[in-house]
């Protein structure tokens, strides 16, 4: 018989019908009922064994994170929480599981720190917590696509492998080049890679942003979605060196038609997380809860997840420029009695995830998006405004986030763009491909890059990116 998902039997009003499940048991109580969770749902089902229903030695093999195949009927559940189980008539051990070595997972039945299930990130899927996260991860993803998809963007694959670093920033991983001196040649002797496999130094993609850019010169609105790297060494719950970007690019857009999109886009599929994913939000948000009340009042969180999810959705993000911001930060405390880490003395330097967070969660009390930043902290390819001083960027800044989104209006003046380049040493042969987006057909374009993780963070209210991604890539940590 074709198995069912756990999700769908929950909701069937099929009484008194055959149904098979599989899953894995999550408890079994007084040698009777199995709760089983499949992953396609956050809730389990509960099934019952009816004495001598099955044999005693299958019996003993139902244990704490078997795979088990369970046919039953489906009754109306007399037990609290549930409207259906199932009665068991028949079951099969899949996969066992051996208790005593269970024990000495994070499977084990008791409560585990974050930090332990970081380390065998290979079973934690398993737990309620980081199914409920990758089950909103995967949703998202989806409406990602669906979003753009409805808009007449198209979806490009910038490569993982190339020659340049986008945001110059230094952060590249480099691709370790093969000598491939030994390899044979073909007959007319003409493959040799003597040094190296390109024949050039060559990285992971820190953004695909300048390869989008020269589709969106000819499809009009694109976007990327995939993974990207970085080598910056910032132990933080914020950074990954691996991590997945979402890159929309858009002809004929400026600045403030940019803003418009990303605001749209945010809030659409935040949306969409809130009508699909009750559930998973539900369980998590009562986590965090639980987790709330261990801590002193002081460091208790201000905003239950979906306050905080509507807090995006019912407000009209707040654009203000950077030198508005920097006037406001010189003369702010984050609270009467302390004062910034880093405090901000002139204009020009770059703001922190605590001013931002400022900004945000004091000052401003809705999401932020900050506009018009110096040049000198900026990409080369960022639009210079008329003052020469600063670009057409901006990042958007979210509640306990701080930056979630960072983009701008390009500069599509080829002179401009090759001085911008020359100043910081950016050869013109590099980046050849590039400047012919600005040669021929030029046009006033724009984008930006959301973080997908950061989303992710912000969306199911965990506090560490390492717990957003099912196998996190961080400084010394590439175990799994
Ligand atoms: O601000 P960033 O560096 O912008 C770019 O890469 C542009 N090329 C994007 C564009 O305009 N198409 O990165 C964009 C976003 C950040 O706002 C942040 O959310 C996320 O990517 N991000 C990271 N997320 C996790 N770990 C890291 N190390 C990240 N670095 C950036
Ligand atoms: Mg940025």
């Amino acid at each position: 018989m074709k198995h069912s998902k756990v999700v769908d039997v929950l909701k069937s009003d099929k009484l008194l019908q055959p149904v098979t499940v599989k899953g894995w048991v999550r408890s079994f109580r007084n040698d009777r009922f199995i709760a089983l969770n499949d992953g396609s749902t956050i809730h389990n089902i509960q099934c019952v064994l009816e004495d001598n229903a099955i044999d005693n030695k299958v019996q003993e093999k139902i244990t704490v994170g078997a795979a088990v195949a369970i046919t039953g009927t489906l009754v109306e559940s007399q037990g609290k929480g549930q409207k259906v189980e199932i009665q068991i008539t028949e079951l099969k051990v899949v996969g066992e599981s051996n208790p005593e070595e269970l024990k000495l997972t994070i499977l084990s039945p008791k409560r585990h720190s974050l930090e332990k299930l970081r380390e065998q990130a290979h079973l934690r899927v398993r737990t309620n917590t980081f199914g409920a996260i990758m089950r909103v991860r995967s949703k998202l993803s989806f409406v990602i696509h669906e979003y753009f998809q409805k808009n007449n963007f198209y979806y490009v694959h910038t490569p993982v492998i190339t020659k340049s670093d986008a945001e110059g920033a230094g952060e590249a991983f480099k691709v370790t080049n093969f000598d491939l001196t030994n390899v044979p040649k073909d007959e007319t002797g003409a493959v040799n890679f003597k040094e190296d496999f390109f024949g050039a130094e060559t990285n992971l993609t820190v953004s695909g942003q300048l390869e989008a850019e020269t589709y969106a010169m000819g499809l009009g609105s694109v976007y990327t979605f995939g993974p990207t790297f970085r080598a910056e060494n910032s132990n933080t719950s914020r950074h990954l060196a691996e991590f997945w970007m979402v890159e929309p690019e858009v002809a004929f857009c400026d600045l403030d038609g940019n803003m418009d999109l990303a605001e749209d886009f945010i809030k659409y599929v935040i949306q969409y997380a809130l009508d699909n994913c009750a559930d998973d939000l539900e369980f998590l948000e009562n986590r965090l809860v639980q987790e709330d009340k261990q801590k002193p009042q002081a460091e208790r969180s201000e905003m239950l997840l979906r306050d905080k999810l509507k807090f995006v959705l019912e407000n009209n993000f707040k654009r203000v420029s950077y030198t508005e911001a920097i006037e406001i930060l010189k003369n702010s405390k984050p609270n009467k009695k302390k004062k910034f880490k880093y405090i901000i003395e002139e204009w020009g330097a770059d703001l922190q995830s605590e001013h931002e967070r400022f900004l945000v969660e004091k000052h401003f009390k809705s999401p932020v998006i900050l506009f018009d930043y110096p040049a000198k902290i900026k990409a080369f390819y960022m639009r210079l405004n008329e003052d020469g001083n600063t670009v057409r960027a901006m990042d958007i800044l979210f509640p306990g986030i701080g930056e979630i989104v960072g983009g701008s209006q390009r500069e599509e003046r080829l002179e401009v763009l090759k001085e911008k380049m020359a100043a910081l040493d950016i050869p013109e042969e590099e980046l050849w491909w590039y400047l012919d987006t600005r040669r021929f057909g030029t046009c006033t374009h724009s984008g930006f890059g959301l973080g997908f993780e950061r989303l992710v963070l912000f969306v199911t209210g965990m506090s560490n990116i390492r717990d957003v991604i099912p196998y996190p890539r961080t400084p010394l940590n590439a175990e799994f």
